[in-house]
């Protein structure tokens, strides 16, 4: 050989390596429709059942499809990256012909269930993929001898909560206040709501699960084992399969129960620091059938026009009657001001309902419909704080906040039954030592990548603010909160190390366990996202994710075809 024959094969020893790889991150909606149809027809009743459930590009429906369950406007523009495909099952083989059709293709699979993730990760990718859309898969069965209700992945909470209405007055289920969250993402995620402190998360009171792993089979918690099972109730479903269904246990709640709303603003005189430092030293340690969120807003002035001040409101849930808070509160926190004219009781139902911003004559049936929400661009951050923060620190917060115009707080209190549960019995691991958490939150109504940067930044900055008076090292997030900001995985070489930086935010201790789960059940790493659990590098071997996708026949027929090529070089 002479040493252009050497130059030639070098070149076509390197096309050989890297054309494989580059033809999995470019399937086109053409080159992908007809073998995913071909291939998922396998799993359906007839060919025409496959062409019902899989919605391409050109479909004039796609859109509306897409757009069903967007809750995130900054999501929704012409420039967001839309799927090949969305995939839309109506039973439970289709979800495990989803997994394996999209594993033979080589395209990502992203897993939606009620489209709430606030970074659009189940609908939105810079890669090539395919949305699973479990929307369909929404039946509910509520046994109330046994306080048990199986729910399907696809089924809203509030859906869950009128079910569990509609057969028993007195057992409720410890969730979420949004009614048109999704299952699938909000209980794998964890998921918490206003019974947190007296009932805890919903993944605390979740005792089984069916799932569709990376082979296509469907788990229960008997087959998938303990590891999974665990990883599954806080871990994040889409790192290790697609979530079918929990069975969840119901939790008792009484006849009536009471809620409440107290607002406070600076301008006013209403010592709004001494009031949200008390509310640190009262609502994490209370009685823990009492839950008083706090809200803090910059808003504008009624005293001094053009001028912003800070609004406290403080939203609560008692399960129990309003003489009983009435009293605590005068005892625990004079300063809240709660008489017994301040409270409404009422059912659960019409508390969740009241929770939900509805309006008071709203029947329960409201909780079924999936077409509520406002679409607002909006960007959510978390923390945790394990301190009070003292008086002159909250007076430069609201200095701060005022500053920079709109990004507001919730201040969700831990407690009760949160400290009763070690930080390692689930992935969520924010538990005892966490006086509450914050939401950061800011929504808009105008459209712009301007508008958008400047709100993101003010969201950023906040943030920055607070570094002082929250957790840190690690500085601790909830993965239902989810926030890009704190780290993306690229799948490449330093998958594993990218993954560290997110993973100990959102689960502390438990991150290297979830690892260690997700390399022995996904060690291709197909189920994976901006934020998935990384595999362990030296357990899973060296090749990592999108290049081994790639269907092994079509690397072979490549393969023979460049050493043909290589060959014929040779000879020319
Ligand atoms: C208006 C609003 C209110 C909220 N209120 C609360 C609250 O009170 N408490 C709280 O804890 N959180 C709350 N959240 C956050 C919410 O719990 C999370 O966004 C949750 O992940 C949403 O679940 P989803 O199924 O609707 O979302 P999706 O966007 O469909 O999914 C979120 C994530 O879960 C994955 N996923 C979804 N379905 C499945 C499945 N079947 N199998 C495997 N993976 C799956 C997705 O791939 C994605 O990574 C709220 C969010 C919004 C927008
Ligand atoms: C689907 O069925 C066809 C034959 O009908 C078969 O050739 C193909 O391998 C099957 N694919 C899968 C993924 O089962
Ligand atoms: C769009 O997709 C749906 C579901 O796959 C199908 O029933 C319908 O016929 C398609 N419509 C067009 C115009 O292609
Ligand atoms: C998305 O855009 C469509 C119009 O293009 C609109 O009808 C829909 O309400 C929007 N949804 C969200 C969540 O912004
Ligand atoms: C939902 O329940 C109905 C009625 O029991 C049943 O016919 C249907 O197959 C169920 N769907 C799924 C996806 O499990
Ligand atoms: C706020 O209340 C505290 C104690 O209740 C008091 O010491 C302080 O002077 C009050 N501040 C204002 C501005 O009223
Ligand atoms: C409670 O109700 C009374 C009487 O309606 C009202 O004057 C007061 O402002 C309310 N207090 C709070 C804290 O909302
Ligand atoms: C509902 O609204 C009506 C009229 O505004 C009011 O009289 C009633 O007290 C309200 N009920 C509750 C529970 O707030």
């Amino acid at each position: 050989m002479d040493k252009w024959s050497v130059l030639y094969s070098g070149i076509f020893l390197f096309l050989l390596l890297n054309i494989p790889s580059a033809l999995a991150a470019s399937p086109t909606p053409e080159s992908v429709y007809i073998p995913f149809l071909q291939c998922l027809s396998n799993f359906t009743h007839s060919s025409d059942q496959v062409s019902k459930i899989v919605f391409a590009q050109t479909n004039s429906s796609f859109s509306s499809v897409l757009q069903d369950y967007i809750r995130n406007a900054r999501f929704n523009t012409t420039s967001t990256t839309k799927p090949l495909l969305v995939v839309t099952p109506l039973q439970e083989p289709h979800v495990q012909g989803a997994v394996i059709c999209a594993k033979n293709i080589g395209i990502q699979l992203k897993i939606r269930s009620g489209g709430h993730d606030y970074e659009g990760i189940s609908y939105v990718s810079d890669q090539p993929f395919i949305i699973l859309d479990m929307f369909h898969l929404r039946n509910i069965t509520v046994d109330v001898k046994n306080e048990v209700a199986v729910v399907q992945a696809g089924a809203t909470l509030g859906e869950l909560y009128y079910r569990i209405w509609e057969t028993s007055k007195v057992h409720g289920f410890p969730a979420g206040v949004c009614p048109t969250v999704g299952v699938g993402g909000h209980l794998s995620g964890g998921g918490y709501g206003n019974m947190l402190r007296k009932f805890g998360l919903s993944v605390d009171n979740v005792i089984d699960a069916k799932i569709v792993d990376v082979n296509g089979k469907i788990l229960d918690k008997g087959s998938m084992g303990e590891d999974l099972f665990w990883a599954i109730k806080g871990g994040g479903g889409a790192s290790f399969g697609v979530i079918l269904s929990y069975t969840v246990n119901l939790v008792a709640v009484p006849e009536i129960v009471t809620v409440f709303k107290v607002i406070k603003t600076l301008d006013e005189n209403q010592n709004v620091t001494e009031f949200v430092f008390q509310w640190q030293q009262v609502a994490p340690h209370t009685d823990d059938r009492l839950f008083m969120r706090l809200l803090l807003q910059p808003v504008s002035s009624k005293v001094v026009k053009g001028k912003k001040t800070i609004r406290a409101t403080v939203m609560a849930l008692f399960v129990g009657g309003a003489d009983e808070v009435v009293t605590l509160m005068g005892k625990e926190f004079p300063v809240l001001g709660l008489k017994k004219e301040n409270c409404s009781e009422m059912s659960w139902i019409d508390s969740v309902l009241w929770w939900g911003n509805f309006d008071n004559a709203t029947k329960p049936d409201a909780l079924l419909d999936r077409n509520v929400n406002s679409a607002s661009f909006l960007k959510r951050k978390s923390d945790y704080v394990q301190k009070p923060i003292q008086k002159d620190e909250l007076e430069g917060i609201w200095k701060e906040m005022i500053e920079l115009g709109k990004t507001g707080f919730v201040f969700n209190p831990y407690g009760g039954k949160m400290n009763e549960i070690s930080s390692d019995a689930t992935p969520f691991p924010h538990r005892v030592g966490n006086l509450f958490k914050i939401q950061y939150s800011v929504n808009w109504d105008e459209p712009g990548v301007d508008v958008e940067n400047n709100f993101l930044s003010q969201a950023r900055k906040l943030y920055s603010y607070m570094t002082p008076f929250v957790s840190n090292s690690p500085r601790s997030a909830f993965l239902n909160y989810r926030d890009l900001d704190i780290g993306t995985n690229s799948f490449g070489k330093n998958s594993y190390e990218e993954g560290h930086v997110y993973g100990v935010m959102y689960f502390n201790d438990n991150f290297e366990r979830l690892v260690k789960i997700k390399t022995a059940v996904d060690p291709d790493n197909f189920f994976r996202n901006e934020q998935s659990i990384p595999t362990h590098p030296v357990i899973a071997g060296s090749e990592s994710g999108a290049g081994k996708l790639l269907h092994s026949s079509l690397r072979w027929k490549l393969m023979v075809k460049m050493i043909l090529l290589l060959i014929v070089g040779l000879f020319i």
